[in-house]
């Protein structure tokens, strides 16, 4: 009872970030692989070149020349976004998913999607087993599942994020894209008391995993961006999006759909490396590129 009133209170203070967002750990609630295309038809979809530590724009690409993507993460709601776009864009993607037959489901059948079992916290070399050694970049989407388990917060968005790094450093994976939040740092920004940070602290330390795991992939001399959404969204993007340096944030949302696009861009921009970006969306922003967005964000 106590309980209900404290979540009903919260969910009432915390205007557009969602309460419900990792609130899912209170309530109780693998490889079939289609072969990677080789296909030597061209399209005219945007594709993206390695250079070092950075991904180009190349423009019109053949397929025999795809770059592919890793995915972590990748049923969940953001995760699949990101998958279908990365496939629009021209990109092949493996998908590291828990749950091979859901994935099979739930992730478009596509001769440039390969499915393997990805489970985070299983440690860095079976990671890098699945990752493989021809991934050019690893998106993390992964969030903890609902359990009891008032450690599966630090053990997913923690130690597995660490793990993932890991893996990428085994493999000579050169660039690394993070969906962490908003608020991770809530306590040095003055929010200590908005309930947003106390709740998803409270229930698995969920703000201060994502932090740790942020400042681990900081110091691992991998090519990061770290993307730290507010409160996501199913529906379709109903406004712009707003993107602000680390730390600025405290509330509002955004659709998935923007949080993947975002995601994708930054493979592109050469403007999203090394940066902590972080991004709600707003109706009466006004619509700006993503190069003006991410070139609006200092580099750390
Ligand atoms: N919800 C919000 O309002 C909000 C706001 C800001 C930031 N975020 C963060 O944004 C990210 C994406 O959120 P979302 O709501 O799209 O997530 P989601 O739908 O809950 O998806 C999380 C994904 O992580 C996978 N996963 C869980 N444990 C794993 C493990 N041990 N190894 C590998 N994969 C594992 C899940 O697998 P299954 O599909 O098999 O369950 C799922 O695919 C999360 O990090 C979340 O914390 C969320």
């Amino acid at each position: 009872m106590g309980t209900l009133l404290f979540l009903s209170n919260t969910q009432t203070q915390l205007g557009q970030f969602s309460l419900f967002y990792q609130a899912k750990a209170l309530l109780t609630k693998s490889f079939s692989a289609s072969a990677l295309s080789k296909s030597r038809c061209s399209f005219s979809i945007k594709a993206a070149k390695m250079e070092g530590n950075e991904i180009t724009e190349t423009g019109e690409v053949n397929l025999n020349e795809k770059k592919k993507i890793f995915v972590a993460g990748a049923t969940g709601n953001t995760g699949k976004r990101i998958v279908d776009q990365l496939l629009l864009k021209g990109f092949a993607v493996k998908a590291g998913v828990l749950d091979i037959e859901k994935a099979k489901t739930s992730l478009s059948n596509n001769p440039d999607l390969q499915i393997v079992k990805a489970d985070v916290t299983e440690g860095s070399d079976k990671l890098a087993e699945a990752i493989g050694n021809d991934a050019e970049a690893v998106i993390c989407a992964t969030g903890f599942r609902r359990s009891w388990d008032l450690l599966a917060p630090w053990k997913v968005d923690n130690l597995g994020t660490i793990n993932l790094v890991e893996a990428c450093r085994k493999n000579s994976v050169k660039r690394f894209i993070l969906i962490s939040s908003i608020l991770v740092n809530g306590a040095a920004m003055g929010q200590l008391l908005n309930p947003a940070y106390i709740f998803l602290n409270v229930f698995g330390l969920t703000l201060i995993a994502k932090l740790q795991a942020e400042n681990y992939i900081r110091k691992s001399g991998i090519n990061y961006t770290i993307i730290r959404p507010g409160g996501l969204r199913n529906d379709p993007p109903s406004g712009n999006i707003v993107m602000e340096p680390e730390d600025t944030l405290y509330e509002g949302s955004i659709s998935r759909d923007q949080v993947a696009e975002v995601a994708v861009e930054a493979l592109f921009r050469p403007e999203s490396s090394y940066k902590v970006v972080e991004i709600v969306s707003r109706v009466e922003a006004p619509k700006r590129s993503f190069e003006e967005l991410f070139g609006s964000i200092k580099q750390h």
